[in-house]
């Protein structure tokens, strides 16, 4: 009797990174792998890690060590490593022996190439597989980075940005179209930035523009853009295309011009809260999310003060909030970490409280108003969707919801998800 081969599959960090571990996972089935939560039972065990912070750094260490007993001499088993952990410049090979190969962040096909190897077998195609979509897919559209953000690792560990041609990108939505996804999420570190490593591009409005003429795609999204890439095209086409959802990720990161300029954003709080008007001017009816760093090097009381009152200011949906993290290899771990580790956690929990009552008010406006959800799947007994402004809601229903649109009816709202009742199908946009 022959068993089918397991592999074990631990991911962490950005979107770009579940991404490329959905395709990886992908990959492997359609090699005739089977996915285990059991890392002994697997003869792969791959880590696809995150380096961004030094929380996910300790989460990593820690998965490396207890899988090292897994780990064989006789090449039975392997195990993997991908991702902004690996330090092209570091000796991992030499501190983490029992690791059989390190690979680049995203370098899903050195990852195959190295399995059909060890594995005696040639590759068969990705797409080989018919496997049916999940409703919402994420689609990468751009690797790297060329900012150079005096607190981030990801440039050095990630490289420069290389776009992917418009033709591949959308072949794979389509693709995924066809396997049932009515959503497609565009990624890249800097997803407004797509086609700028090129002499005359196309743009991410180029894009957007080929992506939003797939039939039976409903829904495009895009994250994360940077402020300084964001132009009027691309705004233009968002309010423009229907199938665009108005729902925006640009990370302000503070609110403060010294400390922009400090961590090398290449932009002012002034022509941040300018890009937000014209956002919202040509997008009323949009979501807008951000990205703050609490805590960076020398932040003072007055200068964190900033950022709480652009948050106050602006009311976003949604704001990601980290405490700042040094890390070996960026030019701000130079420089002193001198905010304790107490004061950021207040200025953190601070920054938050304020945050989840304007979520709160914010969503509170959608009470009793009926709102298309595009309908992912179930979660803990209720079907579970989106809005086009990418707010979380439930409700339940005994039909099968999963991959339409319903019309939801909001009765009751909270600071991260809302509930409701279903008013009937609807109609896709666009
Ligand atoms: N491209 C995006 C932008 O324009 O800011 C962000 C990409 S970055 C990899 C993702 C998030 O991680 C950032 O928005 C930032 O808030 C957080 N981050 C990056 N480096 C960090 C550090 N050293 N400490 C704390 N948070 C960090
Ligand atoms: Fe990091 Fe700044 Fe790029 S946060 S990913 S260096 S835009």
């Amino acid at each position: 009797m022959t068993t089918t081969p397991r592999y074990y599959l631990w991911n962490i960090g950005c979107q770009m990174n579940q991404a490329d571990a959905e395709r990886l996972g992908e990959a492997l089935e359609a090699r005739g792998y089977a996915a285990t939560r059991e890392p002994s039972e697997a003869t792969l065990l791959i880590l696809n890690t995150c380096v961004v912070r030094q929380s996910a750094e300790d989460k990593v260490l820690g998965r490396l060590s207890s899988l090292r007993p897994l780990a064989c001499d006789d090449g039975s088993r392997q195990l993997l490593v991908m991702g902004c952990f690996v330090d092209q410049a570091a000796d991992l090979e030499v501190h983490y022996p029992y690791v059989d190969r390190f690979f680049a962040p995203s370098d899903i096909q050195g990852v195959l190439a190295h399995v059909d190897a060890w594995a005696g077998r040639n590759g068969e195609a990705v797409s080989a597989t018919a496997k049916p979509a999940r409703v919402n897919e994420m689609v990468p559209i751009s690797y790297g980075c060329d900012h150079r953000c005096t607190y981030c690792i990801v440039t050095e560990r990630r490289g420069p940005q290389r776009s992917r041609p418009i033709a591949e990108i959308v072949a794979e939505a389509e693709d995924l179209v066809a396997r049932g996804a009515r959503e497609v999420t565009l990624l890249g570190q800097n997803v407004d930035a797509y086609g700028t490593d090129w002499a005359d591009g196309p743009y991410l409005a180029d894009l957007l523009e080929a992506v939003h003429a797939l039939p039976d795609l409903w829904r495009i999204r895009f994250l994360t853009s940077h402020p300084r890439e964001m132009t009027p095209r691309i705004i233009e086409a968002v309010a423009r295309l229907p199938k665009v959802c108005p729902s925006w990720e640009l990370p302000v990161q503070s609110g403060d011009d010294a400390v922009l300029r400090r961590m090398g954003r290449g932009y002012t709080v002034a022509h941040f809260r300018e890009l937000v008007g014209r956002i919202r001017t040509a997008t009323p009816e949009s979501g807008l999310n951000t990205d703050v760093i609490v805590g960076f090097c020398g932040e003072t009381e007055a200068e964190f003060y900033n950022t709480l009152e652009l948050v106050r200011e602006l009311r976003f949906d949604m704001v990601h909030i980290a405490a700042y993290s040094a890390r070996e290899g960026t030019p701000a771990a130079g420089w002193p970490d001198d905010v304790p580790p107490e004061e950021k956690e207040r200025r953190r929990a601070l920054l938050e409280e304020t945050q989840t009552q304007i979520a709160t008010e914010i969503n509170a406006r959608l009470l009793g108003e009926t709102v298309p959800i595009l309908v992912e799947g179930r979660q803990r007994g209720r079907w579970r969707g989106r809005t086009r402004t990418n707010k979380l809601v439930f409700f339940e229903s005994d039909d099968n919801w999963r991959g339409k649109l319903a019309r939801v009816r909001i009765t009751w709202t909270g600071p991260w998800s809302m509930i409701g009742d279903v008013a009937g199908e609807g109609e896709p946009e666009g």
